[in-house]
């Protein structure tokens, strides 16, 4: 007899290549209980689709946690929850809608499109100080790099505030998305929400002093019906631009690159084609991006394909496996840049849809025709190419490049 496959994030195998476990899951358990993460695993497009929208789930997630705690982890995260509680991906309406009302009119689709000039030049300056024929690291040196400058420009930070900043969100997100154990992940993510909530109070008070042109200023202003954001949903705002403007775009870019060194007929269209890269991009999204899977909680109990989910559990739907169903796409395993129509999951579906994705979208268009436009060859460097854990985030932790003009 065969073996049930088991979802274990932390396995290496699994995180180096999560699909064919995924294939095998939507084959044989769509609706698959990992004991190793005690939760649920959502593997088809259709279901994983209908979990980011259900009203049958949470994306209150944290909460049902923190309020469990007894013991003085309650008292270290309370400091953390004051401003995750007040987070749009962990929102419900009528909430959601005002605060995320507000932010669309904040990040709107012209206000991005100003950005590209910007985006343009610092994607010049960082290919500038790539080293022609050596082997560089292109998550570092760019991946990480273009991201942060780009929201950091756009907040009107220095962009020298980059390396104290990437710390605390670092901490932050131990609490957050990861599959690591860190035993004191509580109090580093507690540190962490402490320096960002103080760094980001003293911007905006000083904002309020001299308003600028940035998005920190455009929330500042922003209004409705019911008033202006109030001081701790104005910094839990900043945290959480900041948090999914950068990370979530440089795994894109990282994974970008791979696909097109395993795929040189890809990526030879696409040197030939520039123009291809809108549908370019959104195929990187699809065959590989970084939002492995969403999380939820099952707000009421029901059953799912013949499976009982009760309240209080939790679920990912894994977006990655969902990106890959043969269901739903043909030939998903093959990377195809003209693929039409590309209906991904990648920057989610419904209320939640990612209010970042026109911005990463053109990040992501404008680094990677600059990178085959200027260097006429680009291959692995020595030394192996690590993925991150394979629960919540999907990419490249390190990437060995060597280009050629
Ligand atoms: C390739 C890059 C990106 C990917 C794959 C991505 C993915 C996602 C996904 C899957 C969600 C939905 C989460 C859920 O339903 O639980 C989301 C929401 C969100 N994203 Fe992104 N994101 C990206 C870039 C960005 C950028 C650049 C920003 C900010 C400038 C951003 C800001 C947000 C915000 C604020 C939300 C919450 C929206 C809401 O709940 O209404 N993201 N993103």
């Amino acid at each position: 007899m065969t073996q049930a496959p088991v979802y274990d994030p932390t396995n290496d195998t699994i995180r180096r290549n999560p699909f064919p476990l995924y294939e095998s899951l939507q084959e044989h358990d769509p609706i698959h209980w990992s004991p190793v993460i005690r939760s649920w695993i959502i593997t088809r497009y259709d279901d994983v689709r209908q979990v980011a929208m259900a009203q049958t789930m949470s994306s209150d997630r944290l909460r049902p946690f923190y309020e469990a705690l007894k013991d003085e982890r309650r008292e270290i995260l309370s400091g953390v929850m004051r401003y995750l509680n007040e987070w749009l991906v962990f929102k419900a309406a009528p909430e959601h809608t005002r605060l995320r009302k507000m932010m669309n009119a904040v990040f709107s689709l012209q206000m991005i499109q100003g950005r590209e000039p910007q985006i343009r030049s610092t994607v010049e300056d960082l290919f500038s100080q790539a080293p022609a024929g050596q082997p560089f690291d292109f998550m570092k040196d760019v991946a990480v790099l273009l991201p942060a400058y780009v929201i950091l420009d756009m907040m009107g930070l220095p962009r020298g505030d980059f390396r104290m900043i990437k710390e605390w969100s670092d901490d932050l997100r131990l609490f957050i998305g990861t599959s690591r154990a860190d035993e004191d992940k509580y109090r580093k993510a507690r540190s962490g929400a402490d320096h960002m909530s103080a760094y980001f109070r003293d911007v905006i008070a000083q904002r309020r002093a001299t308003l600028g042109d940035d998005v920190i200023t455009k929330m500042l202003l922003a209004q409705d019906e019911k008033g202006s954001l109030n001081e701790d949903e104005l910094v839990a705002m900043c945290m959480l631009v900041l948090f999914g403007g950068h990370e979530t775009t440089t795994n894109l870019l990282g994974s970008a690159v791979v696909a097109l060194l395993e795929h040189p007929q890809q990526q030879k269209l696409l040197r030939e084609n520039p123009q291809l890269i809108d549908s370019a991009v959104e195929e990187f999204l699809r065959y590989d991006g970084p939002s492995n899977s969403i999380a939820r909680v099952v707000a009421v109990d029901h059953e799912l394909h013949g499976k009982s989910l009760k309240a209080g559990e939790r679920v990912f739907a894994m977006i990655n496996a969902a990106n890959r169903d043969p269901r739903r796409f043909d030939r998903p395993h093959d990377l195809e840049i003209q693929r039409s129509p590309n209906r991904h999951l990648t920057f989610g579906q419904g209320l939640h849809f990612c209010l970042g994705a026109p911005l990463a979208r053109l990040e992501a268009k404008v680094c990677i025709n600059a990178l085959l436009g200027r260097f006429a060859s680009m291959e692995l460097g020595p030394g192996d190419v690590n993925w991150l854990d394979a629960l919540v985030m999907r990419g490249p932790s390190n990437l060995p490049l060597v280009l050629k003009s």
